[in-house]
């Protein structure tokens, strides 16, 4: 692996990595069909929706509303991904200040280093990433800590995007196209030594359900670390103008369920999650200086795309594009300074290992040292935690009918069979 894979890996991308990642974007955005354009344009439909409004639901996208959800998600996100690609958002997340001196790319390489420690994971770890974007945050924590990550996400464009990203990079990581909100996850039971996600579960119809897929297919001691939008306690549903921000913020970060960070904390437990703590990870709560940051860039990229289509460069649907994708931000930026909302709420949790009667582990192939253990008993005096010795709910609980239960068992024999490299040896080698 040269010098470039590294830094690329990282995601801190050179200038010319960037350039040929705008450009190629650019390309993608030109080369959309009229019905494309017009797909992502009314996909925006579901963020004036909430999975908790079920009747709302039904009523606008009709009885099939969950599998309607998911062509717009992808619809949307087939899109998106490239024009947060142009303004600097490959990873297409905001992530909390971890580190005031840095911009949106150091943070998100501050906060995936977090993850990376947090999980206290073995060596050569299989991890588990929901939502994954375009891989390149799972490439991040291959070049970490040597970790297998198989991404999951409903759009086929960005999983293209991770296999041949991660193949360069010469991770062995795996991404496949599935909708989460198809349950089961087509993983075998009791395989990954940890999990992560990144501003994915608010897309979820059912997070205790998934929460139970993923307790399902990590390993007994094996912790999960989430970061997602949340509407905090200052939101008043009652106040018109609150209202009205939350209206505006929902379609820009394309969320579709609004969850508390103690619903998240419920929800997470009542699957057998043991929550070790949970906080907003940004310095002082708040993700504004990086908002404006984002404005900023897409500011400059609007600009220069509609001087390129005033003259005829690019074609009409950019100046659609990036009218629907921009506006709002001020909302956004708005909600969070006023401690509304926030996209950087965090939670970490672990499945606990299983006890028999006389409290010995007898877990299947603990995924974390005894440090772990330890680790956790110093996090509980910690103020901002809230662990819950909640009862690990039985694999055996998690619903499966017969052709789900056969595509879990091939897939379980396709990923235990498969060569899997230690990517750290290789990186350290090659350093
Ligand atoms: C807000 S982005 C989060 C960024 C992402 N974690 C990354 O690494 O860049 C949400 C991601 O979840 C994916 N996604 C959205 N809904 C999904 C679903 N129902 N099933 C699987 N993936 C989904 C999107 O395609 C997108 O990559």
């Amino acid at each position: 692996m040269t010098k470039a894979d590294l830094a690329k890996g990282t995601g801190r991308p050179g200038l010319f990595q960037r350039l040929d990642t705008a450009y190629r974007s650019f390309c993608q955005l030109r080369d959309l069909t009229p019905e494309q354009v017009d797909s992502f344009m009314q996909s925006y439909v579901i963020y004036d929706l909430d999975w908790q409004d079920e009747k709302q639901m039904v009523e606008t996208l009709g009885p099939n509303y969950q599998e309607k959800v998911g062509e717009c998600l992808s619809n949307y996100y087939r899109v998106l991904n490239h024009l947060c690609a142009i303004g600097e958002l490959e990873k297409m997340y905001i992530p909390p200040i971890m580190d005031s001196n840095e911009g949106i790319t150091g943070n998100q390489i501050l906060y995936e280093e977090s993850i990376a420690e947090e999980l206290q994971l073995p060596s050569n770890p299989k991890l588990l990433d929901l939502g994954c974007g375009r891989g390149r945050v799972a490439a991040h924590m291959s070049l970490l800590c040597g970790a297998q990550v198989t991404g999951i996400n409903i759009d086929a464009d960005q999983v293209a995007s991770a296999k041949a990203y991660n193949e360069q990079c010469h991770f062995s990581n795996e991404f496949v196209r599935k909708d989460f909100n198809e349950l089961p996850l087509p993983l075998p039971d009791a395989h990954f030594d940890g999990f992560y996600q990144i501003q994915a579960f608010s897309l979820c119809k059912d997070i205790p359900k998934l929460a139970s897929e993923v307790y399902r297919v990590l390993k007994p001691g094996a912790r999960i670390s989430l970061l997602d939008w949340v509407s905090l306690n200052a939101y008043n549903p009652q106040d018109p103008h609150h209202r009205e921000l939350m209206r505006c913020v929902k379609p820009l970060i394309g969320a579709v369920g609004t969850p508390t960070p103690e619903s998240m904390c419920r929800d997470l437990e009542s699957a057998g999650f043991r929550i070790i703590r949970h906080n907003n990870a940004s310095i002082d709560g708040l993700q504004a200086p990086l908002l404006e940051i984002a404005k900023g860039y897409f500011g400059t990229a609007k600009w220069a795309t509609f001087s390129l289509v005033n003259v005829g460069l690019l074609p009409a649907h950019f100046k659609t594009l990036f009218n629907r994708f921009s506006q709002d931000s001020d909302a956004f930026i708005e909600a969070d300074r006023s401690r509304l909302i926030t996209t950087c709420y965090h939670w970490l949790a672990e499945k606990p290992r299983d006890m028999d009667v006389a409290g010995i582990p007898k877990s299947v192939s603990p995924a974390s040292s005894d440090l772990a253990v330890k680790a956790d008993s110093s996090a509980s005096s910690d103020s901002e935690t809230k662990a819950t010795n909640t009862p690990a709910s039985s694999i055996d609980d998690v619903p499966t009918n017969k052709s789900a239960k056969a595509e879990v068992e091939k897939a379980s024999s396709s990923l235990s069979s498969g060569a899997i490299t230690t990517p750290k040896a290789a990186v350290e080698t090659a350093a």
